[in-house]
């Protein structure tokens, strides 16, 4: 009988034969739900002989820097590292506007800094093993290949050249989504994270639509969180697959608050309703709730004077902007 608990049993022996009596693991947490229940599912067979470690590259949406380092720790006692690379990234996509220069910066400025912290616990003589949340499509999408060189779990942690030298340890590889959410409830780790909506790795950077600055990213990580929010509050969170809110950084219009003129950004609405994010629909949300975002929005938010929604299926439209 193949049931979560056996699951996490069965994982968590073959975890302890991997990696021995006295290995060390290091596991990347992004934030998202394939990594943080790997790393809980490790954690749960090495304990302290693993170390999380979380890069801040200052594009995350409110409150998940401290879901992790609050709420993760919290739920499993792991050693978490965070490394706060805010002014690293920031620097890096100073006058970046083009939405692939951004990605490879942020790619490339993630290995930087993940690869440091890997060789300051490597040299202490703390890890040689990684831990990956690669799930079984994954698995099947690269051609089912085993271990370092399969090009999509090394995308997972933001595509880790061959060099780091570690030995891979992906305690997901034969399960999928629903799967891994359900091994995460029984590790105890919370709903918040379990239940997480997709978030992509280079995060709010390539939801600014134009260049990413400190003070763009305080105003669409405001906006963002008001819409989660809401959604959240009017029980939608299952029937989306995500809500991407966009800042369109370059684009000002004019509108009117109180007795005054403004010239503010709009931010894109961008629900969509998918199975696998490959097609998707625009989700059709009620007029309500829309309406409560779009005030809140305006209201609490000084930068932002106009709230849109995006109506793009996909094809032809992708769900994130950039
Ligand atoms: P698109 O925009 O291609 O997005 O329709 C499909 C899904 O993938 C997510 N996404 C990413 N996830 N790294 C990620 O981990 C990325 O670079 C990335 N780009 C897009 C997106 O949020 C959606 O769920």
């Amino acid at each position: 009988q193949w049931t979560t608990s056996s699951i996490v049993d069965d994982q968590v022996a073959r975890i302890r034969a991997e990696i021995g009596d006295d290995g060390h693991a290091i596991c990347a947490l992004s934030g998202g739900v394939d990594s943080a229940v790997a790393g809980a599912l490790v954690q749960r067979a090495i304990g302290d002989r693993l170390t999380c470690v979380f890069v801040d590259h200052g594009l995350l949406r409110s409150g998940e820097r401290t879901q992790v380092e609050r709420d993760f720790v919290a739920a499993t006692g792991v050693n978490l590292v965070t490394v706060d690379a805010r002014d690293q990234f920031l620097t890096a996509l100073a006058g970046v506007s083009d939405p692939e220069e951004k990605r490879k910066i942020i790619g490339r400025e993630f290995i930087r800094v993940f690869e440091r912290a890997a060789r300051d616990l490597k040299e202490k003589g703390d890890a040689e093993y990684l831990v990956q949340g690669t799930l079984y499509p994954d698995v099947v999408e690269s051609g089912g290949g085993t271990g370092a060189s399969n090009i999509k779990s090394h995308h997972n942690v933001g595509g880790l050249p061959e060099d780091l030298q570690f030995t891979l340890v992906e305690p997901l590889r034969l399960l999928f989504k629903d799967e891994v959410r359900r091994v995460g409830l029984e590790l105890g780790l919370p709903e918040t994270i379990v239940q997480r909506q997709p978030f992509p790795g280079p995060g709010l950077g390539i939801r600014i639509i134009g260049e990413v600055t400190g003070d763009r990213l305080d105003t669409l990580r405001a906006a963002d969180a008001i819409a989660r929010e809401e959604l959240s509050a009017a029980g939608l969170d299952r029937d989306i697959w995500q809500c991407p809110v966009v800042l369109l950084a370059d684009v000002r219009s004019v509108g009117v608050q109180g007795d005054g003129r403004t010239y503010g950004h709009p931010v894109v609405l961008r629900p969509v309703s998918s199975e696998d994010a490959m097609t998707a629909d625009w989700t059709r949300l009620p007029y309500d709730v829309l309406e409560r975002i779009s005030t809140r929005i305006t209201n609490e938010v000084a930068e932002v004077n106009r709230v849109v929604l995006d109506v793009t299926s996909k094809p032809p439209g992708t769900i994130e902007w950039e």
